[in-house]
C-alpha cells in the first residue's frame, strides 16, 4: 500500500477555518469539530469528500446544522467519506479518543499525567476527522477544557482569547492562532506545569513573551534553553531578515516523546532530553545539543510554517533547510570549525551507512509506505549538505537572495522542492538542472581522484572521476553536479599556492565543478609541488578517494590552511594505520603502532595552540562506526582491538605529554556551557582517556579522583565513563552504584548510568541489559530509557552486540517484537542495526537474517513492514 509522489493531486476540499473544542479526560477526550470548508477550485466537480481518522469513534455528524443520516456517510478505520456533499460546508463532528491507552505518542496522549500532542506527520488524524496532509491551510480556533485541579494549564497553539470557569471543577481557555497552517502544526498541553519567563524585542520593535513550560522539578533547567532560543531569534533575524510573527512563544518539556522536539505553531514541544540542562545533569553535548534544537525547531517558523510543504515527500524542503540553518547557527555562536568536524564525522558514520543499506532513499523519496519511517539522516542531514551546496555554489548574498524570494513569494504556501531551487536558479542565473539529482539520486557519490605534478612544465594534472553505486530501486545513476573545494599545499612553503587553471588566476582556493563522469584540470604556473588538498570543509557529501601516502597526510596535518581538511588528514592518517592492524588482528600477527601516527600526535600535543576545540577533535580516533563505515566488511573484534591498540600505543609513548595536557586543562571555573570552557574539558577529558587505556594505577587515581570532586556531569560522566568501561570491576561497582543512588530521581541522569554501562566493551553487557531492563527506572514505554539502554547497545557496543552466539542480536529482535505493538516508530528505528547485515560475515549475517524472519512472522505495523520488508529484500 505505498504512496507516490507522481500521483499526488490537489486536496478535492479546503479548509479556511477549524474550531476545535477538546473536553479533556484520560480514557475519553471528546473532540469536538467545526471545519468550515469549500471545493478547491482546482478539484473535479464530482470527487467526494474525504477526511482522514483513524482509532476515532463518531459521536455525531452534521452539515450545516444538519444531521446526516447513515447512507450519507461512510466511515472505515481510516477514514470518513461523504460521496455528495455541497460545494460550501460547514461540517460538524463530535469524536471520543482515548488519550490513555496511546502508546504510540501520535496525536493526542498522556505523558506523566499531562496531555500532550504530536501531529506531524500524520497524527492529526487521531484527533478527529481532518484533511490531514500539509496543502491544506486553515486558521484554528481551539477550546480546551480540563478539570482545573489536575489541569491548571491548558494550552494551544497562538494566543489567548478566552478563559473561565465551567461546572464540576472545570475550566477552559480558548485560542487564537491567526497564522493558516496544516493540521500537522496543531498542538495541545494541558497539565500541572510552571513556566519560566523572558521577553524579546524583535527588530522592528515588538515585543514577544517567551515561555518554556516544564513540570516543577525542572525550573532550575530551563535557563540554557531560554538563552539559545533568544540567541536564535537574534540571529535569525540578523541572518535571513526573519522575524517572529505572533505575541508569544511557547516550549513545552514531556517526558514522553519520540523524537527530539516539534515546531507548532506558537506552541513548540520538546522532549525533555532536547531542552533540559543543567550543570550537574547535562554534559557538554548535551548543552550544545539543546541549543541546536531550540535554534532549530525556532527556525521552522518561517522555513515550515510560514512556508510548508505541499506533501511528505517534500519533507526535505523544510528539515534540510532547516537543519542548514541551525547549523550555521551553532557554528556562529561556537566554534565554527569544530562544528564541522562534529557534522561531518556523524554524518560519514551514520548517513552514509544509510545510504548504503537496504533502506537508502532520496533526499525527495518516490514512494513511501510508512512516513514515519522517513525522519531520516537522509531527509536531514543529506538534505542539509544540499542546501550548503547551493550555499556554496552561489555564495552567500545570492543564496540569502534566493531565500528572501523563497519566503516572500511562498508565504501561507505549501510547496515542492523545486519552488525552493527555483528561487536559487532565478537570483543567481546559474542552471541548477543537473543539480536537482541531489534530489532524485539514492545513494553515496564516490569521487576517485589522482594528480601528478609535471616539474618539466611547473603544472599539476588532477583527473577527477565520479561514480555512485546502484541501491534498491535505482540501478543506474547519472553522474551529479558536485563543488569540490580544492587548494594545492607547496610542499616546500607549506603555504596555499596560486591556482591558474586555462590561464585564469583563481586566487589560493577554488570550487571546481564537476559535472562529468571525469574530468581533468592542469593547474599551471606552480613554483613547488603540492599536495592537494581536496573537499575542503566536505564542500559535497560525497567519498572522497585519492593515494594519498602517510607523509602527505602528515604533512597536511601540518599545513593545511582549512582547519577541516587538517583534521581529516589525521583522520586518514590514522586510518591507514588502523587497516595494517585491523588485517594484522585477523592475520594472527603481531600489531606494530605506525611511527608516523605516534610523531603527528607528538606533534599536536607539544606545538601550542590557539585553537583548543579543534585540538580536541584532532586527538580524538574515530570511533569504532566510523571506522567500520570505512571497511569492506565489518570485522568488529579487529576493529576493536586495532582501536584499542592504537589508544594504547599513544598513550604509552606521550604518557607525558598527555598528563601535562590533563593538568594544564582541569577544570577550574564555575561551569559555563561557553565554547571557551567546553574545549578545555573536550582536552582534559580526551586526555584522561588516553591515560586510562593504560589503566595503571595513577591514571585511575585521576579518574576517581575526578568522579567523587568535579560538580558538573560532562567531568563526572566521562570519568565514570572511564572507570566502567576498564577491566578493573573493584574500581567501576563503587562508581556506578554511587552514581545511580544519587540521581536516582532524575530519568534523564539515569539514561546516561545505563548508556554508560551497557556500552562497556567487557563480556558481561548483555546479562547487564537485561538485569537492567528489569530496573524500576527502566520502561519500554518511554522512548528516552529505550535509546538509553537497547539503542545505545546495540549501536555503540559492537562486539556485545555481535557476539557469535546471536543473543545481542535476539534481545534487540524481542524489543522490536515488544515495541511493534506499542510504539510502531521507535519499533522501526531501533531495529536499524539489524537491516546492516549485509556488511558482517556469513555467519553473522545469517544469524542477523533469521532474526528478521522472526520479526516478520509478527503481525506487524507498517512501519516494521517495511523496514524488515526492504532489509531482507537486500
Ligand atoms: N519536525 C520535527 C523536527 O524535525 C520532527 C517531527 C518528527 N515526527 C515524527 N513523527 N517522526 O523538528
Ligand atoms: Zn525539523
Amino acid at each position: 500500500q505505498p504512496v507516490y509522489l507522481k500521483d499526488y493531486q490537489p486536496p478535492a476540499f479546503r479548509v479556511s477555518h477549524t474550531e476545535l473544542k477538546f473536553d479533556l479526560a484520560p480514557s475519553a477526550t471528546r473532540v469536538s469539530a467545526v471545519l468550515h470548508m469549500e471545493r478547491h477550485p482546482d478539484s473535479a466537480p464530482g470527487r467526494p469528500l474525504e477526511l482522514d481518522g483513524e482509532r476515532l469513534s463518531l459521536k455525531r455528524i452534521a452539515i450545516d446544522g444538519q444531521e446526516l443520516q447513515a447512507g450519507e456517510y461512510r466511515v472505515d478505520e481510516a477514514r470518513l467519506t461523504i460521496a455528495e456533499p455541497p460545494e460550501r460546508l460547514r461540517l460538524e463532528t463530535e469524536v471520543d479518543i482515548d488519550p490513555a491507552s496511546n502508546t504510540a505518542l501520535e496525536g493526542l496522549y498522556l505523558s506523566n499525567g499531562m496531555f500532550c500532542t504530536q501531529c506531524e506527520a500524520e497524527g492529526f488524524r487521531r484527533i478527529t476527522y481532518y484533511p490531514d496532509r500539509p496543502d491544506v491551510m486553515a486558521t484554528f480556533s481551539t477550546t480546551v477544557i480540563g478539570d482545573a485541579e489536575t489541569l491548571p494549564v491548558l494550552l494551544s497553539n497562538g494566543n489567548p482569547v478566552e478563559r473561565g470557569e465551567l461546572p464540576d471543577g472545570k475550566h477552559f481557555v480558548t485560542w487564537e492562532d491567526p497564522h493558516p497552517k496544516p493540521c500537522y502544526l496543531f498542538a495541545l498541553v494541558a497539565g500541572q506545569l510552571e513556566k519560566v519567563e523572558d521577553r524579546f524585542t524583535t527588530a522592528s520593535g515588538r515585543e514577544i513573551t517567551l515561555q518554556i513550560w516544564v513540570e516543577s522539578e525542572n525550573l532550575d533547567k530551563t535557563e540554557h534553553a531560554m538563552r539559545s532560543l533568544k540567541s536564535a531569534m537574534a540571529w535569525d533575524e540578523r541572518t535571513y531578515g526573519r522575524e517572529y510573527d505572533l505575541d508569544r512563544f511557547m516550549i513545552v518539556a514531556v517526558n514522553d516523546f519520540n523524537m527530539g522536539a516539534m515546531e507548532n505553531k506558537g506552541l513548540n514541544i520538546f522532549n525533555s532530553a532536547a531542552v533540559l540542562t543543567h550543570p550537574q545533569t547535562a554534559t557538554d553535548a548535551a548543552f550544545q545539543r539543546v541549543e541546536g534544537i531550540v535554534a532549530h525547531e525556532y527556525f521552522h517558523n518561517w522555513s515550515g510554517n510560514r512556508v510548508t510543504c505541499r506533501d511528505w515527500f517534500q519533507l526535505s524542503l523544510k528539515e534540510g533547510f532547516t537543519v542548514f540553518r541551525d547549523q550555521s547557527f551553532s557554528a556562529d555562536v561556537n566554534s565554527a570549525p569544530v562544528k564541522r568536524i562534529e557534522d561531518v564525522s556523524f554524518f560519514r558514520t551514520a548517513q552514509f551507512a544509510e545510504d548504503a543499506g537496504p533502506t537508502a532513499h532520496p533526499v525527495r523519496p518516490e514512494y513511501y509506505i510508512e512516513i514515519g519511517n522517513f525522519y531520516t539522516l537522509t531527509i536531514y542531514e543529506k538534505g542539509a549538505e544540499i542546501v550548503r551546496m547551493l550555499r556554496n555554489l552561489l555564495g552567500w548574498d545570492a543564496f540569502r537572495q534566493g531565500s528572501d524570494l523563497y519566503f516572500s513569494r511562498f508565504d501561507g504556501q505549501a510547496v515542492t522542492i523545486e519552488d525552493f531551487v527555483a528561487c536559487m536558479a532565478e537570483v543567481s542565473a546559474i542552471d541548477l538542472g543537473q543539480f536537482m539529482r541531489w534530489y532524485s539520486q539514492a545513494g553515496t557519490p564516490e569521487i576517485d581522484a589522482h594528480g601528478e605534478y609535471d616539474y618539466a612544465n611547473s603544472a599539476y594534472r588532477l583527473t577527477l572521476r565520479q561514480r555512485t553505486p546502484p541501491t534498491p530501486g535505482q540501478p543506474d545513476k547519472q553522474p551529479l553536479h558536485i563543488p569540490v573545494r580544492i587548494g594545492l599545499v607547496g610542499t616546500k612553503s607549506g603555504d596555499d599556492l596560486e591556482l591558474t587553471l586555462d590561464g585564469e588566476r583563481l586566487g589560493k582556493e577554488c570550487v571546481l565543478h564537476l559535472r562529468e563522469d571525469e574530468q581533468t584540470l592542469v593547474f599551471t604556473e606552480l613554483a613547488e609541488a603540492p599536495v592537494p588538498s581536496l573537499l575542503r570543509g566536505f564542500s559535497a557529501p560525497v567519498k572522497l578517494r585519492f593515494p594519498y601516502g602517510r607523509e602527505d597526510l602528515a604533512f597536511l596535518l601540518q599545513h593545511d590552511s582549512d582547519g577541516f581538511n587538517r583534521w581529516d588528514a589525521g583522520q586518514r592518517l590514522t586510518m591507514l594505520a588502523l587497516d595494517d592492524l585491523i588485517a594484522a588482528h585477523r592475520n594472527g600477527v603481531e600489531k606494530v603502532m605506525d611511527a608516523r601516527v605516534t610523531e603527528a600526535f607528538r606533534g599536536l600535543l607539544t606545538a601550542s595552540t590557539d585553537d583548543k576545540a579543534v585540538l580536541a577533535e584532532m586527538l580524538t580516533l574515530p570511533s569504532e562506526a566510523y571506522i567500520a563505515e570505512q571497511q569492506p566488511m565489518v570485522d568488529v573484534d579487529a576493529i576493536h582491538a586495532a582501536r584499542d591498540f592504537v589508544k594504547r600505543s599513544l598513550a604509552t609513548v606521550l604518557r607525558n605529554e598527555f598528563l601535562t595536557l590533563y593538568r594544564a586543562n582541569q577544570s577550574q571555573a564555575d561551569y559555563a556551557p561557553s565554547a571557551e570552557q567546553i574545549a578545555q574539558r573536550g582536552l582534559q577529558n580526551v586526555a584522561l582517556s588516553y591515560l586510562m587505556s593504560i589503566e595503571d594505577d595513577e591514571a585511575v587515581e585521576l579518574a576517581r579522583e575526578q568522579f567523587e570532586a568535579a560538580r558538573n556531569m560532562t567531568d563526572v560522566r566521562a570519568a565514570l565513563t572511564l572507570l566502567v568501561h576498564s577491566s578493573r570491576g573493584d574500581i567501576a561497582d563503587p562508581a556506578l552504584r554511587a552514581f545511580g543512588e544519587k540521581w536516582a530521581h532524575d530519568p534523564l541522569v539515569m539514561d546516561q548510568w545505563f548508556s554508560v554501562q551497557v556500552t562497556r566493551p567487557q563480556s558481561d553487557a548483555i546479562e547487564r541489559v537485561k538485569y537492567l531492563m528489569g530496573h524500576p527506572a527502566f520502561s519500554l514505554k518511554n522512548p528516552n530509557r529505550v535509546r538509553a539502554l537497547i539503542g545505545a547497545f546495540a549501536g555503540q557496543n559492537p562486539v556485545n552486540f555481535h557476539r557469535l552466539d546471536g543473543q545481542g542480536y535476539r534481545l534487540l529482535a524481542d524489543v522490536v517484537i515488544e515495541l511493534n505493538t506499542l510504539n510502531p516508530e521507535i519499533a522501526a528505528r531501533i531495529i536499524t542495526p539489524l537491516t546492516r547485515w549485509q556488511r558482517y560475515d556469513e555467519q553473522r549475517q545469517a544469524l542477523m537474517k533469521a532474526e528478521l524472519e522472526r520479526i516478520q512472522a509478527e503481525e506487524l505495523s507498517p512501519n516494521v513492514y517495511e523496514v524488515v520488508e526492504k532489509a531482507l529484500a537486500f
